[in-house]
């Protein structure tokens, strides 16, 4: 932390709230998303011959990380992928699984991984939930369907017996069902206008419905806060679809445009605003239709990702269709990792309306993990928040607390807090904040006041910051960043001063 002390200071106070004024935080909300793209699934979590692999193929080095990363849902297949798929391809037995064309990756997919894969992988896991995508690009209706009765109905009809001889006795039982994915998008297969996808959604809902009512069905809301239709998109997509779902989706991913880095470091400041703005569409929505039913936020795709760089370029030409080749592996650097838990305190902020969410992607596809075929896998640089937000706020209660301080100019958003910062209350009783310091060159002097009955707890506190803020986690060093215990904070009564450093994200526990 020598850094900190040589450069200039500013100050930020958080006062933490009440549990009487306190959100529940939904396991969702930790959630992640493996698509067929590059090695997220192929020399990702599944690697048959891996030194880790057990008898099915799946990596066990890569299964313990995730397992530290403390994900819940996972959503698959897509993604863009999903818009081109036949998810009949990858169910049966693996020698007749054909190998097709991925027109949203210019990729091959030999469909050696499918739902029943994807499905024992979770329960290795853990049990973790599925959040299954239907295809609403080049599919429909009927489709999504047949794959709700192969998933869902336990016997006796030709789809679910089909399910059955293919090695899974008891049904899948999904829940959570998105219906497309980013079809406000002109680069996604089978793209539609605002009322053409309204219409296919609702007529697909209302009948998967019909065959399961229970479901948690997702709608597409956009694909971005940028994109030319938002609000008029969700809007319309509302207005047909909503009492036949239960969430519309939010997209977003930041990344430092022509080197500003001031305003990527607040991107936070753009995904509360774009989680407020659908927050008041869906509200205007119910109002207008007069609706009792409630409608929830599934921000799921959310990360950084340097969509322009080289690594996501896809391949090309009409020969050239190849199978699980490395895209979209970004390295994060310190400055990524400190986006990534602004971005979560975003989430945790907002949990009253953010019900789930998905972290894009897990391994290897701008993932917080990475591996090398044959080799090892190991942390990125966005694992840390992740995965010690995870640790800390799930089953937890986001408190309603207060926070001030300076504020820094950027191009994009204008002036905005230094500081982000949120405070949960955990099932033990336990109280953790979480608080990130946006600033390219400022330390802030961070003064915390604790509620009465935590000011006999003992803290501790970590911070994710680095001399460097494009230091990375690379095959040939892996741990070059890492949390760093921290000693140097006062807590007296119920007060807790310290410093956060330019560019850092601080975890502070009181247990
Ligand atoms: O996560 C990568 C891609 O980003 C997804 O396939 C798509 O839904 C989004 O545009």
């Amino acid at each position: 932390m020598t850094q900190g002390q040589q450069t200039r200071r500013s100050r930020a106070q958080f006062r933490v709230g009440e549990e009487q004024e306190s959100t529940s935080i939904d396991d969702r909300l930790f959630g992640s998303f493996v698509e067929h793209l590059g090695r997220g699934i192929y020399s990702g979590i599944y690697e048959p011959g891996h030194p880790t692999a057990d008898e099915q193929g799946f990596r066990g080095d890569v299964m313990n990380l995730v397992k530290e990363l403390g994900v819940t849902t996972i959503r698959y297949p897509g993604g863009n992928f999903v818009s081109g798929y036949r998810w009949e391809d990858g169910v049966g037995p693996r020698e007749s699984r054909p190998r097709r064309l991925d027109l949203a990756w210019h990729s091959s997919e030999n469909n050696e991984f499918g739902l029943h894969e994807m499905s024992d992988w979770l329960d290795k896991l853990g049990g973790n939930e599925l959040m299954e995508a239907v295809n609403l690009g080049t599919r429909g209706m009927q489709e999504a369907l047949d794959l709700l009765e192969y998933c869902n109905v336990p016997s006796g009809t030709e789809l679910s017996e089909r399910r059955r001889a293919n090695g899974h006795d008891r049904p899948f039982d999904i829940r959570m069902w998105c219906l497309g994915n980013e079809m406000d998008g002109d680069w996604q297969i089978g793209h539609k206008s605002a009322q053409e996808y309204a219409d296919l959604a609702n007529r697909t809902a209302a009948a998967m419905r019909m065959l399961d009512p229970g479901l948690d069905l997702v709608v597409c809301g956009s694909s971005s806060h940028t994109m030319p239709t938002f609000g008029l998109w969700e809007r319309t997509v509302l207005e047909r679809c909503f009492e036949n779902v239960n969430f519309l989706s939010c997209h977003a991913y930041y990344a430092p445009k022509d080197g500003d880095m001031a305003s990527f470091l607040a991107s936070g400041v753009d995904m509360d605003s774009f989680i407020t703005d659908v927050t008041a569409i869906i509200a205007a929505s119910r109002a207008r239709l007069g609706s009792d039913h409630q409608v929830f936020i599934s921000f799921d795709e959310w990360n950084v990702w340097y969509q322009d760089e080289e690594a996501s370029r896809s391949p090309e030409g009409i020969g050239n269709w190849p199978l699980g080749a490395p895209l979209l592996e970004d390295v994060y650097s310190v400055a990524d990792a400190v986006v990534v838990g602004d971005l979560l305190i975003t989430l945790l902020r907002h949990a009253d309306v953010v019900h789930a969410a998905s972290l894009a992607q897990l391994v290897n596809v701008i993932a917080p993990i990475m591996t090398e075929p044959g080799g090892p896998a190991w942390r990125q640089t966005i694992f840390y928040p992740f995965a010690l937000t995870a640790r800390y706020a799930r089953g937890a209660r986001v408190l309603k607390s207060l926070q001030s301080g300076d504020t820094y100019e950027t191009s994009r958003y204008g002036q905005v807090p230094m500081t982000d910062s949120v405070a949960v209350r955990g099932a033990d009783g336990s109280l953790s904040i979480f608080a990130v310091n946006r600033s390219l060159e400022r330390s802030v002097d961070f003064r915390i006041a604790l509620p009465e009955q935590d000011r006999h707890r003992k803290a501790t506190v970590s911070t994710l910051h680095e001399d460097d803020p494009s230091a990375r986690n690379t095959l040939e060093h892996q741990e070059r960043v890492v949390m760093h215990a921290r000693q140097d904070f006062k807590m007296e009564e119920n007060v807790i001063n310290l410093q956060l450093p330019p560019i850092s994200w601080t975890l502070i526990h009181l247990a």
